[in-house]
């Protein structure tokens, strides 16, 4: 019978102290019952980062698995009945805690549990709110009618797509957001979101190169580089993980490393404007970026996925600084454009120029891990693309992001009143809020305990951001004015 059919039988307990900690006292202090559920064993395991074993009084082995599986905040443990003889990758088992996003989202869920009357507002994961514009949906759903009835006949069947993207929706994206930068067509290959990108390109660079990461950053990229097995171990005291270089970017450098003081990487993961801190890089900046990564033969993976929110005149895509199509990939998504987090379109430009060591171009090796471990993006996400790129499109989604950004200004004025020091919103759906001497986690804790509201503490994307808060500007207006007037109670 195939694993999956078994039904585990399982005792369980739960734990909400601490994050992932097993019980130490099982039996006398934990919530036991016994239940027989139809498990596989990858979904035993999905969202555990470091599960490690707990025992009950008996000695009997237990493992804890994904809260989220079991709709609770809790800390859920099965009893292990059978164990394979594959060893866990050794590179996942460097992963400290979960992934920060969903660490949140359990936190959030335990937070409604303790307060089931409480209306919790989320400014925390950064997920989009806002419906998709009308003129895009309903371009999706003429294309789904007419694929839908082409696809119930013999002459209209159609399987899989070309693996790089419909070439219309690639034309489109060269059109609009790389036009006059020496881009072409089939530099661009669309995908199933940015973040699927980074790990594919991370599957492209392989074990063997080093990174460095803007710190904080969106996690994905440290993440994915100790997966692939780029890094050594974490280490506890400086909460870095070996091998990275950690490109330290604060209020003190204007949020843009100092290259002088940055070791040479093989890859340079650079994000513009920035998830968390909302700094954009100005022409000058990435003029000397582009100029480090050439002096040191190095690749940038730009990481452009908010260049819509720009209000400053600063490069929207690193192939306006000349010379980068020699040393740039960018990676860029319609998530916080188009509200198309869960319709998943993205996009990766790699320009033929870009070359290994041994004068090959990246392109190809792109292609061959897009040819190999994906198949192209669906068909009716990339209708979606194209209506988001036709005039109409551009507009609905320039009047979106026009409203999130006005909730970004409403952050921002709310806790400048208070006499905090707030950083980025001007650039990017994200507020940057500094709690100097405090820890992240804490005040994060306490804006929860005390407002009801999540945000995301900023230690989680690196330790560059610990002492801040970011405030997500993706969210109703509100409950946006309703947790500003909270943020105002507290800190009044
Ligand atoms: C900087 C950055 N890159 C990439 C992504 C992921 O984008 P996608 O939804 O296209 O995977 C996010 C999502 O929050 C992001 O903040």
């Amino acid at each position: 019978m195939p694993l999956h059919q078994y039904h585990f039988n399982a005792s369980i307990s739960s734990s909400s102290s601490t994050f992932l900690a097993p019980p130490s006292a099982f039996a006398s202090s934990s919530r036991t019952q016994n239940f027989s559920l139809p498990l596989r064993n990858s979904e035993i395991c999905r969202c555990v980062a470091t599960p490690q074993e707990a025992k009950t009084p008996t000695g009997a082995s237990l493992l804890p698995v994904s809260p989220s599986f079991f709709s609770s905040s809790a800390i859920m443990y099965l009893r292990i009945a059978y164990k394979t003889s594959v060893s866990r990758n050794a590179n996942i088992g460097k992963l400290q805690a979960g992934y920060l996003f969903p660490e949140v989202a359990r936190r959030r869920n335990a937070h409604k549990e303790k307060y089931p009357d409480a209306q919790v507002i989320s400014l925390g994961i950064g997920d989009t709110t806002e419906p998709i514009p009308d003129v895009i949906t309903s371009s999706m759903s003429k294309h789904i009618f007419q694929k839908c009835q082409a696809l119930s006949t013999l002459e209209g069947y159609s399987g899989y797509g070309a693996e790089q993207g419909e070439k219309s929706l690639r034309a489109a994206i060269r059109s609009t957001f790389y036009a006059d930068l020496g881009i072409n067509d089939d530099d661009i290959f669309v995908s199933d979101g940015a973040k699927c990108d980074i790990s594919r390109l991370q599957v492209v660079f392989g074990s063997d190169v080093t990174m460095a990461v803007q710190d904080p950053s969106y996690p994905a990229y440290v993440d994915s580089s100790v997966i692939m097995g780029q890094t050594g171990q974490f280490q506890k005291d400086v909460e870095k993980y070996a091998n990275i270089e950690y490109m330290n970017c604060t209020p003190v450098n204007g949020f843009f490393p100092d290259l002088s003081k940055s070791a040479r990487t093989d890859i340079i993961f650079f994000c513009s404007p920035n998830n968390p801190t909302g700094a954009a890089a100005t022409r000058e900046q990435l003029t000397r970026l582009v100029q480090f990564a050439k002096d040191n033969g190095s690749i940038i993976v730009y990481d452009s996925a908010y260049a819509m929110y720009m209000s400053d005149d600063n490069p929207r895509s690193i192939f306006e600084i000349p010379g980068a199509r020699e040393v740039a990939i960018e990676t860029s998504s319609f998530s916080k454009y188009a509200g198309f987090t869960g319709v998943r379109l993205g996009w990766t430009v790699v320009p033929k120029e870009l070359l290994f060591s041994d004068g090959f171009p990246v392109a190809r090796d792109f292609n061959r891990v897009v040819c190999t471990c994906f198949n192209g993006a669906s068909n009716i996400a990339q209708a979606g693309g194209l209506a988001c790129l036709s005039p109409e499109g551009l507009k609905a989604m320039r009047e979106v992001i026009g409203f999130y950004k006005e909730n970004t200004e409403i952050i921002v004025d709310t806790f400048n009143s208070l006499g905090f020091k707030v950083y980025g919103g001007r650039n990017a759906p994200y507020v940057w809020v500094h709690f100097p001497g405090r820890s992240s986690w804490e005040v994060f804790a306490e804006i929860l305990e005390k407002t009801h509201v999540v945000t995301t503490p900023g230690s989680g994307f690196g330790p560059g951001g610990e002492g801040f808060v970011r405030v997500s500007a993706f969210g109703h207006r509100a409950n946006v004015l309703e947790a500003c007037k909270r943020f105002r109670q507290l800190y009044k």
